[in-house]
């Protein structure tokens, strides 16, 4: 039976631990790691066991719960979320799950933390999950109005921001699932992205939801788009600032690009928890190094950059589980969304 028919999520309550789908074991295996305290959490976040933006935000907060279950003093309440912190910088759904656990323990007595900690964290991935599905549900609108009746909708995304990369559905991808479900006829061209390949685990779970959808290297992706063969992109978000820049994993600048050479709509579909509103732009936001062996082979200098940046005049624009916006419009809705 497959994990998607089976509603199982990447990320389980197992006890006083956690169990998360061992991304790094994909496509290969389907393997659960069993997460016992702090350390077990950082390094599964930092060795991208664990991956996508809004999963690591809520893996992190069962992480700040473990840590306080084992001390729950102030002291061991900042160094847990600097040591989580420190994990992976550039999507802000960590840092503002982070935030959120302290705000919820900071002020209650000592021993009541971790049980207070144990619920919140066990909210922001429950929240993850509602969001994502609403994601789906605005953003199969916009299919619909991007459908063109002759054939299949081609919609091409980057990287995985797919049920694995969240608690459940996924942000880009929720958006095919609902098609799917709505029974709109859907193919998904899936770019490789190198160098991690986090496009083998979109097309790994397209295939276990039967959704159609070709692999391509991530320089097929202007070739695909000159010839028409693309209606629209999706992709997902580690931050987006409040003017609209999206940061998200590197290659996405180039479709956005490719794009909007073409005529072809460029949509980001992330939570509201990937939008950093006290960054006023693109510009304020750090772009995560990695180490070069993960570009294979390479006996020479390299610079492994994580993510890029797309500006906000490439985007049509984002899909929330609030609806979807034009980038002008992030930073008036962000009043309301904070009220
Ligand atoms: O380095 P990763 O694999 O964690 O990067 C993930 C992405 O860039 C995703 O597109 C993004 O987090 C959105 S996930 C819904």
């Amino acid at each position: 039976m497959r994990l998607q028919a089976r509603g199982v999520r990447t990320l389980q309550e197992d006890g006083n631990c956690i169990l998360v789908l061992d991304q790094t074991q994909l496509p290969q295996k389907v393997v659960f790691a069993r997460l016992t305290d702090v350390q077990t959490v950082a390094a599964a976040i930092r060795d991208m066991q664990v991956r996508g933006a809004p999963l690591i935000g809520a893996t992190a907060a069962y992480g700040v719960a473990m840590g306080l279950a084992a001390d729950n003093s102030d002291t061991s309440l900042q160094h847990i979320l600097d040591v989580l912190a420190a994990t992976r910088p550039t999507a802000v759904n960590l840092h503002w799950a982070l935030e959120c656990m302290r705000q919820t323990v900071c002020s209650l007595e000592p021993a009541c933390r971790a049980d207070a900690a144990w619920l919140e964290a066990r909210r922001i991935a429950d929240e993850d999950a509602t969001a994502n599905a609403l994601i789906g549900k605005h953003g199969l609108e916009l299919m619909r109005a991007h459908a063109n009746g002759s054939r299949d909708i081609q919609v091409m995304t980057h990287c995985n921001a797919g049920r694995l990369a969240t608690v459940e559905h996924g942000t880009a991808l929720a958006v095919v699932y609902a098609a799917q479900y709505a029974g709109m006829p859907v193919h998904v061209w899936v770019s490789e992205t190198r160098p991690r390949n986090q496009g083998l685990l979109t097309a790994w779970e397209l295939a276990e939801a039967g959704v159609p959808h070709t692999l391509i290297a991530d320089n097929a992706a202007g070739l695909l788009m000159m010839q028409a063969r693309v209606d629209l992109v999706i992709v997902g978000a580690d931050r987006v600032a409040a003017n609209g820049d999206t940061a998200n994993k590197v290659g996405t600048y180039l479709k956005a690009l490719a794009a909007k050479a073409h005529g072809i709509p460029f949509y980001v579909a992330a939570p509201i928890s990937s939008f950093d509103l006290n960054c006023p732009s693109g510009t304020g936001i750090q772009i995560e190094e990695r180490m070069s062996a993960e570009l294979t082979g390479a006996t020479t200098a390299v610079f492994n950059p994580a993510f890029d940046v797309t500006p906000a005049e490439l985007v049509s624009g984002f899909i929330t589980e609030r609806g979807v916006f034009a980038p002008y419009q992030i930073a008036p809705q962000a009043a309301l969304w904070k009220a």
